[in-house]
This record gives structure tokens, C-alpha cells and sequence, in this order.
């Protein structure tokens, strides 16, 4: 049979809709609560920060989205993407298992997260909206929004997390080329970020802290609004395009995946990989495994609990039943930025609660040394954030060979690491420490969570 390398589709193949998982969920998510009042947010709630279309999405429970012509116009600029099977790196496993991945990091920002950026710039300007504020990790995010937000003739102000400020000055500076403002996080911009310097003044800083700035500044003038690039269900919805493609991509390759697999950082490009493919399995029966990988340095999915908390260090966000490791953890410097946040997104928490998908945490290590040899092999360089979703890939692999089965594995490479050369510098020097959370550490973290009963 034809040994299938690329699989790629024409822009009329590309769906014209999002997914929207929480149309088939048996368990529906929980309300988000109000922070004040803590009853359950209603779309005009959410006015404060979003356009009314994103506010509406959030909430939604409708099963397909249309994507609007204006973002499917810039999406065409990269999307739909390839579909790969890594049939170098199967050689050099000598391996019995396919395994495919869909590459999300060729287009403007490197990453994957230029398929919500897009929309949510769309529906900002559409709203009349002037500015945008936002956090950033690694800075995918905020290259992302960057470009976008240019696009559409939006200004952005990026907080930008401290750490990542320093390591990757090349993020920096690539969003100011998209005619963003960059400031390192925390800052002495606003009281959240104060708050933080004057009990630590080398706080290498979190997301959760640089969401807390980015939406006290954008709740103080009606023109400005705030945009988030992970955790929400209205950025699960939109990054599902990449699963959607996936499907048809895998009926064109005539295989099926036994297992799909994202790295994970507030669950966003989980979601949109995994979320058509569980519809599968929902309304299907389909009988496909779904793997997160998140960092052990972080690892909320396998050590958190299962509670309202707020997305942002300083709580000005709704309470979210997620997967939490407390919104004021602040996780070790590990090179994969994006991966450094303390909660996961609600709609992925409440399927790992019910057992849809199954989670692994891993060390920065072990991940480095499976995006080398992916880079070895199939010639692409990972982001560090991807790393983690092909070190799963790698276990499974050679989990089936053990086990003397061939496995279909599909995984999520949603960027390149090309501003991220230094992590793979010290990792050839043997200078990237492996931390995990201990259980001290996790008891901690954990002890400052104040649950709200959530069944
Ligand atoms: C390349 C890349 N992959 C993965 C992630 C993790 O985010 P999420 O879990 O929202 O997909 C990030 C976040 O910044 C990222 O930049």
C-alpha cells in the first residue's frame, strides 16, 4: 500500500464551522460564577472584558459555530495545514506503530494560536472595540494577537511574563514588529502587578499574574478590552479547525487514530485537536484514547484538584470549575512557557472528570530529548510546548512495540521552536534542570484554594 508523508487539503475543503463539544457533552460544564455574587455569569457579565459575540460563544451551547468570512480570508494565508506522517521518525524508532502529526506551526505567529487570535480580533474591531490587552507566556500568544490585532487595525498591549521576557527577547521584539507594546510582567503598571514586586521583587512572574494586569487595564476605558489565548471555551471552540481538518485528513490517509495526543498548558490546542474526534466517540462509538501531557513542574491535570478557581492571580476573573493547582501557584522556570499555567480549561476538566481523556506529566528533559530527535528526523523544530505531546507519542510507540501491537498515533505539533533556540542550548550543555512537584509542594499550592463545593 502507498505510504502516505503529507497529507494536505485545498482551501474549499476547509470546514466552514467550529466545533462546540459542549452540545454533546453527557455531563454539561458547570457555570462559570460570578466573582462578586458567585451565581452564575450571564453573557452581559462577561461585557466587562469581551465583544458580545465572544461573551456569547462562551456560553453557548450550540454544536457548530460558522467562521466568519473575515477570519476564514486570513486563514487561508496558512490553513487549511498539513498533516504529516512521520514515517523518518518510525524508521529511527524501528517502530510497528503509525504516527501522524498536524502542524500548526506554520504561519505567521509559529504556532497554533493564531487560530483564535484571528477570530477574536475579528470580533473586537467588529464591536467597535480600539484596544486590546493580553498576557503572554512563551510569547506565541502575544505574536499571535499581535499580527491580528495589526490586521484588523486594533492596538495591543501584551503583558508579557517575566521570565520568558528574558529568555526569548526574539518574541519581544517580533511583536513589536506587529506593532505591539510588550511589558514584562509583573509590572508597576497596575496594582495587581505592584502587589506581586512589593512581596517579591524577583518574581519571575505567572500567567495567572499577567492576566490579572491585563484585564485591570482594560476594565478601566470602554474602547479597551481584554482577549485571553487559552483555558476558555470560546478558544477551545475556535482552535477546533485543527481537528475537524484532522478527520478528513486521516479518512484521506485511509487510517484512523487509536490515540491522540496535545501537549497541555490551559488546554486550548488539546481542545481543538481532540474535541471533533471525541464527538466521534460520543456519537460514534468510536473507540479512540485521548492523552494530555503537561509538565511535572505544573501538573494541575494529575495533582490538581477539581474545583471553582479564578483564572488570574488576583481574582478578577469569573471562578471557573477546573482542574486547579490554585490560581496563586507560581510554576518553576521551565523553557515550555505556555505550559506554566495553574488551571485547565473547564469543558477538558469536566471530560477528564468523566473519563473521556487521560493525562501524563513529564519532565522538560525527556521532552528535549524527544523534540531532538524529531528535529533529526522529520526535519522541523519543535517549540518546547510541543515537546511534551511528542515525548507522549514517543512513550506510546514503544509501549505498543513492547506490548507486540501496531498503533495509530496522531499528535498535536502546534509550534516551531525557532525563537526558543536557547532551551535547546542548555539542553546540549546538560544545563535544563528536571523539576517535578513535590507532594509537599502540591500540598501547599493546594492548601491556599478555598474550594467551592463542586460536585
Ligand atoms: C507552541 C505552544 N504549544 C502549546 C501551548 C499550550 O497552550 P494550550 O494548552 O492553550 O494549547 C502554548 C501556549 O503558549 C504554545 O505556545
Amino acid at each position: 500500500m502507498e505510504q502516505f508523508k503529507k497529507i494536505i487539503l485545498t482551501e474549499k475543503e476547509m470546514p466552514g464551522q467550529w466545533y462546540n463539544i459542549a452540545a454533546d457533552m453527557p455531563n454539561k460544564p458547570m457555570p462559570p460564577l460570578h466573582p462578586g455574587t458567585k451565581k452564575p455569569v450571564c453573557e452581559e457579565d462577561l461585557h466587562a472584558i469581551f465583544p458580545p459575540e465572544i461573551a456569547r460563544q462562551e456560553l453557548s451551547t450550540e454544536r457548530y459555530i460558522d467562521i466568519p468570512d473575515e477570519v476564514t480570508n486570513l486563514y487561508h494565508t496558512f490553513r487549511p495545514s498539513p498533516l504529516f506522517r512521520a514515517v523518518n521518525l518510525e524508521k529511527a524508532l524501528g517502530t510497528k506503530s503509525k504516527i501522524y502529526y498536524k502542524y500548526e506551526g506554520g504561519n505567521y505567529s509559529g504556532s497554533h494560536k493564531a487560530n483564535t487570535a484571528i477570530a477574536q480580533a475579528y470580533y473586537n474591531k467588529k464591536d467597535g472595540v480600539r484596544r486590546i490587552t493580553t498576557e503572554t507566556g512563551a510569547g506565541q500568544w502575544g505574536s499571535a494577537m499581535s499580527f491580528a490585532c495589526n490586521h484588523f487595525g486594533l492596538e495591543l498591549l501584551v503583558f508579557m511574563v517575566k521570565v520568558s521576557y528574558n529568555q526569548k527577547p526574539g518574541r519581544k521584539l517580533l511583536m513589536n514588529t506587529y506593532n505591539a507594546d510588550v511589558i514584562p510582567s509583573p509590572s508597576t503598571l497596575t496594582a495587581a502587578g505592584r502587589k506581586i514586586l512589593e512581596a517579591d521583587p524577583d518574581s519571575p512572574g505567572s500567567l495567572g499574574i499577567a492576566i490579572s494586569e491585563a484585564i485591570e487595564i482594560a476594565v478601566q476605558d470602554p474602547y479597551t478590552k481584554y482577549s485571553l489565548g487559552s483555558v476558555l471555551n470560546h478558544v477551545s471552540l475556535h482552535q477546533t479547525i485543527i481537528g475537524e481538518e484532522a478527520l478528513i485528513q486521516m479518512e484521506k490517509a485511509g487510517d484512523y487514530p487509536d490515540v491522540v495526543i496535545g501537549c497541555f498548558g490551559g488546554g486550548s490546542n488539546f481542545s481543538g485537536i481532540t474535541f471533533p474526534f471525541i464527538r466521534e466517540v460520543i456519537k460514534k462509538n468510536r473507540k479512540t484514547r485521548f492523552l494530555a501531557i503537561e509538565p511535572s513542574s505544573c501538573p494541575k491535570l494529575t495533582k490538581g484538584i477539581f474545583t471553582y478557581d479564578f483564572g488570574d492571580e488576583a481574582g478578577m476573573t469569573p471562578l471557573l470549575p477546573m482542574f486547579t493547582l490554585g490560581h496563586s501557584f507560581i510554576p518553576d522556570k521551565i523553557h515550555a512557557g505556555g505550559l506554566r499555567y495553574h488551571g485547565a480549561g473547564v469543558l477538558v476538566s469536566q471530560l477528564l472528570k468523566d473519563g473521556f481523556i487521560e493525562a501524563k506529566s513529564k519532565m522538560q528533559r525527556e521532552c528535549m530529548a524527544g523534540a531532538t530527535l524529531f528535529a533529526r528526523t522529520e526535519g522541523i523544530l519543535p517549540a518546547p510546548e510541543s515537546s511534551y505531546a511528542i515525548a507522549g507519542a514517543l512513550d506510546e510507540a514503544r509501549l505498543a512495540d513492547i506490548e507486540g501491537v501496531s498503533k495509530t498515533i496522531l499528535f498535536n505539533l502546534t509550534g516551531h521552536g525557532h525563537f526558543d533556540i536557547s532551551a535547546y542550548e542548555k539542553y546540549f550543555a546538560n544545563n535544563l534542570p528536571d523539576h517535578e512537584l513535590s507532594a509537599a509542594e502540591v500540598e501547599k499550592a493546594l492548601a491556599k484554594i478555598n474550594p467551592i463545593d463542586c460536585r
